[in-house]
């Protein structure tokens, strides 16, 4: 059954007792968090201007510090899936010259951070990181982390509070330090997430509007098929290369302005790849709008049907799917009460995200179980965690 998931509260106390015995001085004076995310439609569709419909999760990460005399940083991590060393000691950069990523690779996401701080220069801190968002999950660990991170340095030197330049700099982090050209998504929602509601995303505008989703009829179930995903290696880069090259093509400043009858005419230009993944991207954007009036409307039965063709062209058309994501979705499509089930993040593993009438839970489960031993709740009054345990 569902693992049990630690509290903001246990997990803050967690890293306070770890501050106290790695530095031997007195409790931290400073405790911040930042939720990951799942999405649940909008997949590959923010870095091209399109929309998105995620949702902010009960899964934390946790940064508890203390400001220092001096310029020097200490960062430990509570997190043992993290790679080692897990504690990072290094000097701030002098005004104005940068601060290089290196080893360990989770160490990367705390120094872009400070790299594009928004009201340098940031102060010698002490810190410990804790979390309960799985690494490599698809739940988005890392955006959690800048988020977590942005929002301690605020409290030691607060910035203008302006929350969208925020996510836009913890994306930059991402970009120019973890080596992953994302898109805002899970940025912006860990930023502005609310609770009892999804958000739609503009990717173009980065205006958003919440989408109500407290219905205690309903519930989201997140499943982790314990393949780990790494968006560092070439496929995501890739797919983002194929999708500005089609746009290229059609004369576009991105997909977000293309049609399908666009796409067509265009068709003797592009290869057979390069036009799959424009496919999937115009229709995933149209899918995400329609998606959200369905959920406005109460319409699930509408929204599950969009859930499943988001999946199917994840698979066939943009070809981020694998086998063992496959299968949970078609396991949990054919439990009576599931509305809708498909892959969610950016693929190549991580999770699934089903939504199901919340008298289908435990049946739903027991289907899914032997499939998969762990997975997670994210309904608004009872959420759970996935387990931290991921196969290599
Ligand atoms: P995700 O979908 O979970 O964001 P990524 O592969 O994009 O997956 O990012 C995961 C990476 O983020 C980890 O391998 C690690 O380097 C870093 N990370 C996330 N959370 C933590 C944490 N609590 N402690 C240390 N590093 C973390
Ligand atoms: C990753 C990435 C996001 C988004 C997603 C696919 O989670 O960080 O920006 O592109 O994949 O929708």
């Amino acid at each position: 059954m569902a693992s049990s998931c630690p509290s903001v509260a246990e997990l803050v106390a967690a890293a306070r007792g770890l501050y106290v015995q790695v530095f031997g001085e007195e409790a931290p004076r400073v405790a911040v968090c930042a939720p990951g995310r799942v999405n649940l439609i909008g997949e590959h569709t923010d870095y091209n201007q399109g929309f998105v419909l995620p949702m902010a999760l009960p899964l934390v990460t946790v940064v508890v510090g203390s400001q220092t005399s001096g310029q020097d940083v200490t960062v430990v991590t509570a997190t043992e899936d993290a790679d080692e060393p897990r504690r990072v000691d290094f000097s701030l950069p002098s005004y104005g010259s940068a601060l290089s990523p290196g080893l360990p690779n989770w160490a990367n996401y705390v120094k872009g951070v400070i790299q594009h701080y928004r009201a340098p220069p940031v102060p010698g801190f002490r810190a410990v990181i804790a979390s309960s968002v799985p690494l490599g999950g698809g739940l988005s660990s890392s955006a959690s982390l800048e988020v977590a991170f942005y929002t301690f340095l605020q409290q030691l030197q607060p910035d203008d509070g302006d929350k969208v330049s925020k996510a836009v700099a913890c994306q930059k982090a991402e970009h120019t330090h973890a080596g992953v050209p994302c898109g805002i998504m899970d940025q912006f929602v860990s930023v502005l997430g609310r609770e009892g509601h999804a958000l739609l995303i503009d990717c173009r505008s980065l205006e958003a509007t919440p989408v109500p989703l407290a219905d205690p009829g309903l519930v989201i179930l997140i499943t982790n098929s314990n393949v780990k995903h790494s968006l560092t290696g070439s496929e995501y880069p890739m797919r983002r290369r194929q999708c500005e090259e089609a746009a290229s093509i059609l004369g576009k400043d991105s997909l977000r302005d293309a049609t399908m009858k666009d796409l067509e005419e265009a068709r003797d230009r592009l290869d057979d790849v390069t036009c799959r993944r424009a496919r999937h991207v115009i229709e995933e954007i149209e899918r995400t709008v329609r998606a959200a009036e369905a959920l406005k409307r109460g319409a699930y039965k509408e929204f599950g049907k969009l859930m499943v063709e988001s999946h199917n062209s994840l698979r066939d058309l943009y070809e981020v799917s694998c086998r063992e994501l496959d299968e949970l979705v078609c396991a949990a499509m054919e439990v009576e009460g599931v509305f809708g089930s498909r892959m969610t993040g950016g693929g190549f593993g991580g999770c699934t995200v089903t939504l199901l009438q919340a008298h289908a839970i435990d049946r739903t489960i027991l289907h899914i179980q032997p499939l998969s031993p762990q997975h997670s709740r994210a309904e608004q009054k009872d959420p759970c965690p996935p387990n931290n345990n991921f196969r290599e």
